[in-house]
């Protein structure tokens, strides 16, 4: 029997496919839609600490090969997630669930943080440290002291099982200092990619969206390699009990396949959900079991992180 059965921070999840924050994860009637389709799981918006409109539309265009967005990180605030999260323990206390956060200062992730904390909340956190696209706000997880420095102050109180959203490397030294930060914490996961920050896509000599004069985030077909890359490059250099989510590029189930011999333990699907909706778990499972089935491979454990080499 084929199976994409999976486990993350100590959890078990039927399906390694689920939704990328940002995608269809905005109110609970989208994240019911997540939880109810063939996904494993469903991680929240990204939650501050309150309400945000975001930016102003338009704000994300689907492009041929991807998608561009600059979202500028619109939510319901954490209070609503953290509501919904705690409502679905108590009817369906089986599955594990991922609340997405981040705060607009240092000081807001951390009073985010310590509410999570302090509530009843038993599943998987995941602090966005890749958000390209708040005007002002550069990606935190490109500055490694503070990066470090957050880090250091969230583990003094942080007791749960936490993981990080990881914006794009790009340079071999700098796959190097991340993980040597990484390392030193106990994360649950790091996940890998955000969206390639601040590219940009032009239409009959305009922008296509309006934030930033049309600079932003960019998803889909186009970001693959560079998401295989990092999940394999963390893989590689992470101490074992930090797990990888794989994010970026994934349209098929050869995609998702591709993830996982790379070193990933969990899937997520942006752009590709956006554009087909909720039946791309399906359709990209089957895909994935298929591929499985003609390798001889019965489960993830299989594959895992067994991408080979070209040896002399
Ligand atoms: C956004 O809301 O701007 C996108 C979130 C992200 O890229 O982390």
């Amino acid at each position: 029997m084929v199976s994409t059965h999976t486990t993350l921070g100590g959890f078990s999840f039927d399906n390694c496919l689920m939704n990328a924050a940002g995608v269809w994860c905005m109110t609970k009637e989208e994240l019911a839609g997540v939880k109810d389709s063939a996904a494993g799981t469903f991680v929240t918006k990204t939650a501050t600490l309150d309400y945000r409109a975001g930016n102003p539309e338009p704000r994300y265009q689907n492009v041929p090969l991807g998608s561009i967005n600059s979202m500028g990180l619109p939510n319901q605030g954490l209070a609503y997630y953290l509501d919904y999260l705690l409502e679905l323990q108590e009817t369906e206390p089986e599955r594990t669930f991922v609340l997405s956060l981040v705060g607009m200062s240092p000081d807001e992730t951390h009073t985010i943080l310590k509410q999570v904390e302090a509530s009843d909340f038993k599943g998987l956190t995941e602090l966005n440290l890749s958000c390209p696209n708040v005007p002002g706000k550069p990606q935190i997880a490109y500055d490694f002291e503070t990066t470090e420095a957050i880090l250091h102050e969230v583990f003094t109180y942080f007791t749960k099982p936490l993981g990080i959203k990881l914006p794009p490397y790009f340079d071999i030294v700098h796959f190097d200092q991340a993980a040597a930060i990484f390392n030193q914490f106990p994360l649950a996961f790091v996940n890998c990619v955000n969206s390639i920050g601040n590219g940009l896509y032009i239409e009959d000599e305009q922008v296509v969206i309006k934030p930033k004069n049309g600079f932003g985030g960019i998803g889909g077909e186009y970001i693959k390699p560079t998401a295989l890359a990092n999940v394999h490059a963390f893989y590689q250099r992470l101490k074992p009990e930090i797990q990888i989510v794989g994010t970026g590029g994934v349209l098929t189930g050869r995609d998702a396949f591709e993830h996982i011999l790379c070193g990933a333990s969990m899937v997520q699907i942006g752009t590709t959900l956006q554009k087909e909706g909720l039946s791309a778990f399906e359709r990209i499972t089957n895909e994935l079991k298929a591929i499985m089935k003609e390798k001889g491979y019965e489960s993830l454990d299989d594959f895992r992180g067994k991408l080979r080499y070209i040896e002399d």
